[in-house]
């Protein structure tokens, strides 16, 4: 019933694979209001995305896709709003999406009036499946519409004293021919000759992601080796996340020759969701590298996300879900409260503490309520550790086994974790005469 549906550029150098790390943040375009948000059970309200539009200027985008205008009106409303209200940062480009459709595209532009700079994002779908099975067009009927629509963008803008630049996404690509894919964004690009001082964007999607990572990255090094006017193109990627890889998928991209990545906060988006830029942003930062994107206040982000979008953030999920830095095992709590003992005393600015990837302060964490848990698979150090970060009590060593052991019993018997407060509780109540 299944088989591989992805093609192999004609020939693959693997260049990219020799280099092991991401030396500096890419673009980011976020696309929450456009992709994240179409795949709502509730769509945002035009005050809520507004708010949410907000939220990713105060985090640092300098390129958000702000919707479909000629999808819905409160599409349409809320790009007037933004231009209409003087929304926009000067150093804010807004994005709007457009299908290669001579009334959508006219519309878009309507839409787009007054706007101090804008994106006109154009996108007609290539795959093998859908030419074959939605447009029943040829390879070259196929290629025409997306010829055709850039065109339009072309003379609709040069018709206004708008200041607009254009991009272009062969969507479905991930089921594409890449050499067929190629073809059709040079035809593109023939038509706006863009220029180093005016680009345009090429935004490659993996919009049903379809293939190992690795696979795409060779896809993406051929298409760099092969775009035309290279100088003139921003090279941009697009990933879902259907197999789980979006990240990855992101990270060879970029390694690939890719220079800016569309995504959306927490991984929103349709089906499995786009790429989750919060956690590509940090694992540059992990890295040393500056990401250019501010999440050091990452729970406010995430409570105002949950609120907008109706989502639930994962315990699991990197940088930002509610267990990600903590420890509730005996030998983990051990080693960390080691590791920043050592910190401490070495004063070391390098980060160096076991089982806690970075700082969790840096994304507005606390050591306190986030870090060290305790249960019944906790251990004595840890106790300790809470004792003495929360309440000043330094639970000498000959006493440590039995405070420890006596704690994680509570915990055994009433199946619960134990906050500071009832660790506190336990020991005094045990201890009474302790100072
Ligand atoms: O996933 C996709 O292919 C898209 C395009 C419109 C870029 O969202
Ligand atoms: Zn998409």
């Amino acid at each position: 019933k299944y088989e591989r549906s992805y093609f192999l550029p004609p020939e693959c150098t693997y260049d990219w694979v020799k280099k092991d790390y991401i030396d500096k943040a890419p673009l980011w375009c976020s696309v929450d209001l456009r992709d994240g948000n179409q795949a709502l059970i509730e769509p945002m309200s035009l005050e809520e995305k507004l708010d949410f539009f907000k939220m990713l200027v105060d985090i640092g985008f300098k390129e958000i896709e702000v919707g479909f205008p000629a999808a819905s009106e409160t599409e349409f409303n809320f790009t007037r709003a933004l231009i209409e209200r003087d929304m926009i940062p000067d150093d804010v480009t807004i994005h709007v999406l457009t299908q290669a459709r001579e009334h959508i595209i006219k519309k878009t532009f309507k839409a787009l009036e007054g706007a101090p700079r804008a994106v006109v994002h154009l996108y007609n779908s290539t795959s093998v499946a859908q030419r074959e099975q939605v447009f029943k067009k040829s390879k070259e009927e196929i290629k025409q519409l997306a010829v055709d629509g850039a065109i339009l963008l072309r003379d609709l803008a040069a018709a206004t004293d708008g200041n607009f630049r254009f991009q272009y996404s062969p969507e479905s690509f991930s089921g594409t021919e890449v050499d067929y894919a190629v073809d059709v964004c040079n035809a593109v690009l023939d038509v706006w000759q863009p220029k180093a001082d005016n680009k345009a964007i090429i935004n490659i999607p993996t919009t049903v992601e379809n293939a190992m990572p690795h696979v795409f990255a060779t896809q993406i090094e051929y298409i760099d080796k092969h775009l035309k006017y290279r100088d003139g193109v921003v090279l941009c990627l697009h990933p879902h996340n259907d197999r789980g890889c979006g990240v990855a998928t992101s990270e060879l991209g970029v390694l690939a020759g890719a220079e800016e990545i569309e995504g959306t906060l927490f991984g929103n988006g349709e089906r499995t969701g786009n790429v989750d830029i919060v956690t590509l942003a940090m694992n540059l930062y992990s890295h040393g590298v500056d990401p250019q994107l501010d999440f050091s206040n990452l729970p406010e982000i995430r409570e105002k996300y949950e609120t907008y979008t109706r989502m639930k953030v994962g315990e699991r999920q990197p940088y930002a879900g509610d267990l990600v830095f903590s420890a509730f095992s005996g030998s983990h709590q051990d080693a960390i409260s080691k590791g920043m003992a050592w910190r401490e005393e070495k004063k070391l600015d390098k980060w160096t503490v076991p089982y806690l990837p970075i700082d969790p302060k840096d994304v507005g964490r606390t050591y306190e309520a986030d870090v060290i848990r305790i249960n019944s698979q906790s251990g004595k150090g840890g106790v300790a550790y809470i004792l003495k970060q929360s309440f000043g009590i330094n639970v000498p060593q000959q006493m440590r086994e039995q405070v420890g052991y006596m704690v994680k019993q509570v915990s055994d018997e009433e199946h619960k974790e134990l906050s500071p407060d009832w660790v506190h509780s336990i020991f005094t109540d045990n201890y009474v005469d302790f100072h």
